[in-house]
């Protein structure tokens, strides 16, 4: 046995996002999110199932955050839903929704919670959907104002921000594959909108910054290894093609404030909307990175996918790696992978760990959970985040995903990521054997495995 531990002001923390468990999605002002008009078209859900209600947590908070408590963390990570502080996306502020999450800031800073608010976590108000959402170069400067209003409310209170959850997954999903809302199917529309993107994300730091002056920003990127199926040179190039694609169209102009060269080759006949003076307004240095971590991929050519059009038309599997049932590999040295790779190609920052967790098909027993598959999940992936501290990456904290069960967007309610377990008729909260394992490593720093 050895013991991993863990340095004494580490933030342990555990995430979840506005859509994924508030409910009340008609409640005190708010506005429709693109989330419940997807929901609510029939077919687009496995189960389904919509977020109507979720969790509940926006009439629970109180006792969710007496259970953060209880198990001792640190850190919580939540996400702000947009529609809910501007119902038309845009223009007149609600009120009672700035007071929600004042609430929530202020019961998490009574239990001795740090919050780390994220701005977006894809639930965009379906007004500004209407007028072309992520498509209209606007969204930046929406994005941006929307930022200043929550920033000039929290920004007394809340000391970590972040912009937009995983740019890239709800680009892709939300406007390329149409698996998330707005369900749009264009590969290469997509590829012009990710310039906005990383516009909005841009125009967010500098909206914070503006407002809350002692506030320390980050972005949120997930950033999974992408690796060669063979050592051949063709899926090699693939592999760094695909990560040029999906990584590095992120993580450069949030952590460089510059695009890569080789995929600004690669689009080069694509008309891509940048703009005289975007590359500058781009370059907004920031305090943190927030990584998004469960796993890696695989890419490999294939001469009958088209790379631009077709990039998410590849199975980014290995036949024989091993897959959860969920379908994300095990493969706990991809988070060291990542936090090394972070470290030698974008800088010394600072990073939280913002994600990382299994979905497992828990079963409440006798009042019970006896999630060990996820216990295992955890020692396995923290002892790599140890090990890429100790090799010179500055990990200042990690958030478990997730807080408890929710709603996993196409998914529904069919699988189980929390280490709280939610009845979702009665609504019954109870600790998984998982939250009483964590509240363990808090308290003690570490774990021995
Ligand atoms: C991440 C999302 C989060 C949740 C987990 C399982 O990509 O940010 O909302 O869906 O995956």
């Amino acid at each position: 046995m050895t013991r991993i531990s863990f340095p004494d002001d580490f933030l342990w923390g555990t995430a979840t996002s506005s859509y994924q468990i508030e409910g009340a999605w008609q409640e005190d002002g708010k506005g429709e999110s693109i989330w419940d008009r997807f929901t609510h078209t029939p077919g687009k859900i496995k189960d389904g199932s919509t977020g109507d209600v979720a969790c509940d947590h926006y009439h629970r908070y109180r006792e969710d955050v007496a259970l953060m408590k209880e198990v001792g963390l640190r850190g919580y990570r939540f996400s702000v839903c947009w529609p809910r502080i501007l119902p038309a996306g845009k223009g007149e502020v609600n009120q009672k929704g700035l007071d929600f999450y004042s609430r929530l800031t202020d019961s998490l800073l009574e239990a001795g919670i740090e919050p780390l608010l994220t701005l977006y976590h894809w639930d965009l108000p379906q007004a500004l959907e209407d007028q072309g959402g992520w498509t209209n170069r606007d969204i930046a400067r929406w994005f941006g104002d929307y930022a200043a209003v929550v920033a000039r409310a929290l920004g007394d209170r809340i000391k970590l921000w972040t912009t937009l959850n995983e740019p890239q997954i709800f680009g892709m999903l939300g406007y390329a594959t149409g698996q998330h809302a707005p369900g749009a199917m264009d590969q290469l529309q997509y590829i012009l909108l990710s310039h906005y993107i990383n516009l909005a994300h841009a125009d967010g730091v500098a909206a914070i910054r503006n407002e809350a002056s002692a506030a320390k920003v980050g972005c949120v990127l997930q950033l999974p290894p992408i690796h060669p199926r063979s050592d051949s040179d063709e899926d090699r190039r693939a592999a760094r093609v695909m990560d040029g694609l999906m990584n590095r169209w992120y993580a450069e102009p949030a952590l460089l404030g510059r695009y890569p060269e080789d995929i600004l080759e690669l689009f080069k006949d694509l008309d891509l909307p940048i703009l005289d003076g975007d590359l500058e307004r781009m370059n907004q240095p920031l305090d943190f990175a927030g990584l998004n971590l469960y796993s890696r991929l695989f890419a490999y050519h294939d001469p009958n996918i088209p790379l631009i059009e077709g990039m998410l038309d590849f199975d980014y599997r290995r036949p024989g790696a091993e897959y959860t049932h969920f379908g994300w590999e095990l493969y706990p040295k991809s988070i060291y992978e990542s936090l090394m790779r972070f470290k030698n190609e974008w800088g010394d920052t600072d990073v939280y760990v913002t994600e990382n967790g299994i979905a497992a098909e828990d079963q409440l027993v006798d009042g019970k959970v006896n999630d060990q598959d996820r216990i295992d999940f955890l020692a396995a992936y923290l002892a790599e985040v140890r090990r890429a501290m100790d090799d010179g990456v500055k990990v200042k904290g990690f958030f478990q995903w997730s807080f408890m069960d929710n709603f996993e967007w196409a998914e529904g309610y069919t699988s189980r990521w929390g280490i709280v377990y939610v009845d979702y008729e009665s609504l019954e909260r109870t600790l998984k054997a998982s939250a009483h394992w964590y509240r363990n490593l808090i308290e003690s720093g570490g774990y021995d495995r």
